[in-house]
Formats: C-alpha cells, sequence, structure tokens
C-alpha cells in the first residue's frame, strides 16, 4: 500500500473515540500504526480516506451510537463510490470484540472489525480490506464481506506497537494493564477485554520515559483493574518476580520530569498496603482515586459479585484519608441492578452520604447480554431506575458542588491542557482533577502554573494565573 491516493492527495483517517480512557489510549496507539503507512489525521469524517469508530460496549446505549454512527458513515461511502472514490471504514474496540461478524450483517459498509487485542494488525487488515475491495470492483463475488480479526493473539500487541507519538499537552496516557478477572454480574469487559494481563515493569517505565521525552509531565496509569497490576520485575528488581502498582508508582516517580501521576480504574479489593503506602509517600502521585463502589448494599454487592462489601470500602477509605488527608474520592455507582429494593437503593445513598465524594459517575443498570445479571429475575422497571438515578445525582452533584467551592480561594498548582470555549481562555487541571478556566496565554498548556482560585462551579472553577512571570519569558 503507498502513502499516497491514486489522486496524489496524503491519505487521512479520522479516528471517532467512545467510551474509556483505554479508549482514548488505543485510538491514540492506532494513529501511531497508521503513520508509518502515510495516514495523517483528519479533524472529520468527510476529510477522511479511513474512518476508525473505537468503540464501547459497557452500556446499551454506548453501543447503538455506534450503529447510528455506522449509517451515517455508509451515507458518505455511496457519495464517494459515486464520485470515483472510496471510504474504507473499521470498526475497533469493545462492540468489534463483543459482536464481530454481526456488525458487518447489520451494516455491510463495513469493511474492517479488529478487536482491542489485535489492532497492531491494522495494516495487514487494510491491505487484505484494499485487495476485497478491488476484487469486487472486478465484480467478483466474495463470500464474506469485511475483514475480521477479534482474536487474542499469544502476541502481545504492545511488543508490536510502534513508539507512542505526539503527547497532548503535557499530559499522557499509559496502559499497563489490560482485562479483568473479576467478573461482576453486570460487567461485558471480562469478555470483551478478556483476561487480566500486566504488561512487564521494563516495558512501562521505557514507555514512560519516551512520554516524558516528547513532552509529558503527568502520566495517567491506565487498566481496566489497573491495581490489580503485577507486571514482572525489572532484571535490575533482586529477589521480586513481580511489581505491585505501588511499587511500580514509587519507580515512575523517580523518573526526571515526572510531576504528576495518577491511575485509573482501580478495584476496591486490590487496594493493598503498598498502594496505600504511595499515596502517603509518593508526592507526585495526585491526591485523587477513583474507586468504583457500585452500590451500598451488602446484598447487591454480592449479587454483583463484587467480592467486597460495604464495611470494607469504608475501611478503605479511613485508610486512604490516614494516608493521605486531602485525598478526592470520586467512584462508580449503579442503580436499579436486579433486586435492588428502596432500601438497597437507601443504602446506597447512605453510603455516598456518609464519604462525601469530590466527583462521581452513575448510571442506570443496563442489561448486557451474556452477562448473569441479565438473566437474574427482578429486573427493575425503568421508572423506579430513572428516580433513583435523579435521587443519587442530585446528591452527589452537591457534594461536587461542595468540595470545588471548598478550595475556593486557595492557590494550586493547574496542568494546562487544551483551549477554552472564549478566546483567550485556556483550561487546566487541579491536582484533584477538577477543570478550571483561567485567561491566559495559551503557550502555558503543557505547562503546570500556580492559579488562585476565585469561583466553584458544580463541574469546574475558574481563577486567575499567580505567576505571570513565565508568559512573560516564553
Ligand atoms: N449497566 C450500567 N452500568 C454499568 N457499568 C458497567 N457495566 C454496566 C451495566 N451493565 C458501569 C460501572 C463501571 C463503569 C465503567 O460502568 O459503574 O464501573
Ligand atoms: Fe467490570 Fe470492573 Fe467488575 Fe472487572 S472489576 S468485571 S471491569 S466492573
Amino acid at each position: 500500500m503507498t502513502n499516497v491516493r491514486d489522486d496524489g492527495q496524503r491519505r487521512h483517517v479520522f479516528i471517532r473515540t467512545y467510551g474509556c480512557q483505554m479508549n482514548v489510549y488505543d485510538s491514540d496507539r492506532m494513529a501511531d500504526v497508521l503513520r508509518p503507512l502515510g495516514y495523517a489525521i483528519a479533524d472529520a469524517p468527510d476529510q477522511a480516506d479511513l474512518v476508525v469508530l473505537n468503540t464501547c460496549h459497557i452500556r446499551e446505549h454506548a453501543s447503538e451510537k455506534v450503529y447510528s454512527e455506522l449509517g451515517r458513515l455508509r451515507d458518505v461511502k455511496l457519495e464517494r463510490r459515486a464520485m470515483g472514490r472510496d471510504l474504507t471504514i473499521a470498526v475497533a474496540g469493545c462492540v468489534a470484540q463483543a459482536e464481530g461478524e454481526e456488525i458487518v450483517r447489520r451494516q455491510p459498509a463495513v469493511d474492517i472489525v479488529v478487536g482491542p487485542q489485535a489492532y497492531h494488525r491494522l495494516p495487514e487488515l487494510l491491505a487484505e480490506a484494499a485487495r476485497k475491495a478491488d476484487l469486487r470492483r472486478a465484480g467478483k463475488r466474495l463470500p464474506g464481506a469485511g475483514v475480521l480479526d477479534t482474536d487474542f493473539p499469544a502476541e502481545s500487541k504492545f511488543d508490536h506497537l510502534p513508539a507512542p507519538q505526539g503527547v497532548r499537552a503535557g499530559s499522557a496516557f499509559l496502559s499497563i494493564q489490560e482485562g479483568c478477572d473479576k467478573f461482576c454480574t453486570f460487567c461485558v469487559v471480562p469478555y470483551t477485554r478478556g483476561a487480566e494481563y500486566s504488561r512487564p515493569a521494563a516495558a512501562v517505565l521505557a514507555e514512560a520515559r519516551q512520554l516524558v521525552a516528547s513532552g509529558a509531565v503527568e502520566l495517567t496509569l491506565l487498566g481496566q483493574n489497573v491495581n490489580a497490576y503485577h507486571g514482572e520485575a525489572p532484571c535490575s528488581s533482586a529477589g521480586e518476580a513481580t511489581w505491585s502498582l505501588g511499587r511500580l508508582i514509587r519507580a515512575l516517580a523517580e523518573i526526571e520530569g515526572v510531576a504528576r501521576l495518577r491511575y485509573t480504574t482501580s478495584h476496591p479489593r486490590d487496594m493493598d498496603d503498598e498502594l496505600i503506602a504511595a499515596h502517603r509517600d509518593v508526592p507526585p502521585l495526585m491526591p485523587y482515586l477513583h474507586l468504583p463502589v457500585q452500590s451500598g448494599s451488602d446484598r447487591i454487592l454480592e449479587a454483583m459479585n463484587r467480592r467486597h462489601g460495604r464495611d470494607l470500602f469504608l475501611r478503605l477509605v479511613d485508610r486512604l484519608r490516614d494516608a493521605r488527608p486531602d485525598l478526592a474520592l470520586s467512584s462508580d455507582f449503579i442503580v436499579g441492578f436486579p433486586g435492588e429494593s428502596d432500601g438497597d437503593f437507601d443504602d446506597t445513598m447512605r453510603l455516598v452520604e456518609q464519604v462525601g465524594f469530590a466527583s462521581a459517575f452513575s448510571f442506570k443498570y443496563s442489561r448486557r447480554p451474556g452477562t448473569p445479571g441479565s438473566a437474574m429475575p427482578d429486573q427493575v422497571p425503568e421508572a423506579v431506575k430513572s428516580a433513583r438515578l435523579s435521587a443519587l445525582q442530585a446528591l452527589l452533584g452537591g457534594q461536587a458542588r461542595a468540595f470545588n467551592a471548598s478550595k475556593v480561594g486557595t492557590v494550586v498548582p493547574v496542568l494546562f491542557a487544551e483551549d477554552g470555549r472564549r478566546t483567550g481562555q485556556i483550561i487546566g487541571k487541579t491536582p484533584w482533577l477538577q477543570s478550571v478556566h483561567v485567561d491566559g496565554n495559551r503557550r502555558l498548556i503543557g505547562h503546570v502554573v500556580d492559579v488562585r482560585l476565585t469561583e466553584g462551579h458544580a463541574n469546574s472553577l475558574a481563577g486567575e494565573i499567580v505567576v505571570r512571570g513565565f508568559e512573560a519569558a516564553a
């Protein structure tokens, strides 16, 4: 395959990312895989020769969005064909993994279906799709429509991916762990992302150094169950066969230029002593933790197969706050899991009141085919789910506003990440992951700068830059 089209123009790829930060990471890595083939990034599908939808299957709503987008892309493809050009459509991510061939059956315009463990093979898949398109143009009838790769290959994709390129605004994601062995009864992840796998610590450290060299000052370590990390220890690490996440964080913090470390998403059962100690002892580890609890009812937690009860979670919160008193906690909640009574929901509300969250994500239970939860009796009516979600979100929203307001008047380091909506406005993140809007020079993007916080809102803060010397020198 050449890196230019027949008309001499450069090829472009548009990648649309749905869902979690793992998908954001995977999309960036797909761009890295496609770059050597000559693909530049397009800002919109109509400028692209290849469109990749990197999909999410976690809730029904998320996967249905993919099919509507595919319908729109089919129309673009038909318009293109009428003009003698083509559009290649690829579906990647968890819908690709879960639904495989069904995608091509539902939307025959799709050329490639590639799972989250196989996208390092995109060059081969594209070549195969191009070959099939040529044959079809020559009038050949082909048995299957799209090209499919939803394997969990024996080789790790990480051994085949090129070095990451293009750190965005000082902050980079670094995938250290994938898959999940927990099998919560509502969740598709163990099926779409497969068994737990931890990258060797040496590979993680090497990627971290590359990211820092290309401008990252903040690294967010990613994994579906990131604190279950147990990667092979580096050869230099005598006596230890594997490293825990706490150990890895200590090593990453020693890399010159790493100002901020974060990790997501964690499971309460895997918060071990070494990780809690890292929150106390490692200054670059930011005082923010996303720790999904899902429910405050022991009965529902048991039915969810969460492997922890309400007390374990509350005790963990106490230990974490002892280690790091200014820790901001975030969580995920599901309301309306099968069998959830008013009393169970009340337990969730009481847990939220007891803990006090700085931010949170909450969802109505969504029945996912193939998971044990979808076959459970006592599914909760939609109207009950909606009422519970509104009550929970009102409580969590009030806590987020109170948390933001508690920081007003203080001066905090902010890592600027992007332009604001208004000209002259830039947006960054506090150590507690709140968004802050300030008037400032966009050359501050990618840098950590002191900001005095002046206003707190539901989802963000406003502030003003304290040290303007950097702007003058820049
Ligand atoms: N229905 C609703 N929410 C779900 N989540 C995962 N599966 C489901 C489901 N079937 C939520 C959980 C998880 C987050 C990423 O998505 O809260 O922590
Ligand atoms: Fe899904 Fe997280 Fe449970 Fe794993 S631990 S099954 S990813 S909710």
